[in-house]
């Protein structure tokens, strides 16, 4: 094993074998929905678990070594509004709605599963911003200027505190005593990672936070305008 150290080896073959068990259960999870799906009456739990187990199968594929040849943003957006409604379906009384302004085309590098957990990590705080009013509107524009892709997500919840917006992206910094102040850092190792960048502000229009990104387009010569 040339320039793999043993506990890199051992490592490795830990992961292997983890990727190997966690698909085995969701091909059970994914059966059982199969089963469940046969009572029309619990076919949005079904489709709920599939959805799911979707999601954790695109997580471990990227565990998994899988090749990835860019994202498109409107998938990716489609897919984080799809969890955030599944989880909302558990919050009774709060109602969020997640409006998409996003021209097709627009294609990003990195992993869909790592931009997928950016966009459910901005709407879920959205949506915790929110709870209090009973909801609100989330907001997702984009477009291309020139070889990159900007971003914005708004909502109308109360806004960040200026005293915080410099502090809101660091590790474990959170206002909330039952999270883990992990979201927004997460956001931001991901948007960086892939040569993106992101910034929080207020809206000036009324009350609520934005966050804009702006992330490297591939193709970006076809991607559209608007
Ligand atoms: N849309 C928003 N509106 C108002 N405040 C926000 C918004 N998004 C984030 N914040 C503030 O930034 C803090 C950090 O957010 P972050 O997502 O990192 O952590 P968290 O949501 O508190 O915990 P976790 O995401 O780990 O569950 C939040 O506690 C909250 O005070
Ligand atoms: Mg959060």
């Amino acid at each position: 094993m040339p320039g793999l150290t043993k506990e890199n080896h051992n490592h490795n073959l830990a992961l292997a074998g983890l990727v190997h068990d966690l698909s085995n259960v969701f091909e059970t999870l994914s059966e059982a929905s199969e089963l469940v799906l046969e009572d029309p009456r619990l076919k949005p739990v079904a489709e709920a678990i599939q959805r799911s187990v979707e999601s954790g199968r695109r997580i471990l594929g990227c565990y998994a070594g899988m090749s990835h040849s860019g994202v498109d943003l409107d998938v990716v957006v489609d897919r984080a509004a799809t969890f955030l409604s599944d989880f909302l379906h558990h919050l009774p009384g709060v109602d969020v709605e997640v409006v998409r302004r996003i021209p097709a085309g627009l294609r990003l590098s990195g992993a869909s599963n790592d931009w997928e957990r950016v966009f459910m990590n901005l709407f879920l705080n959205a949506a915790q911003a929110m709870r209090e009013r009973g909801g609100g509107v989330v907001e997702v524009t984009a477009r291309a200027e020139g070889a990159a892709a900007e971003i914005s997500i708004q909502d109308n919840g109360p806004g960040i505190p200026d005293e915080i917006l410099g502090r809101i992206f660091a590790p474990r910094f959170s206002t909330r005593s039952d999270q883990t102040g992990l979201g927004l850092h997460i956001v931001h190792s991901i948007v960086e990672e892939n040569d993106g960048a992101v910034r929080a502000k207020n809206r000036t229009d009324g009350s609520g936070a934005v966050f804009l990104l702006t992330a490297p387009l591939i193709g970006a010569d076809s991607a559209a305008n608007f």
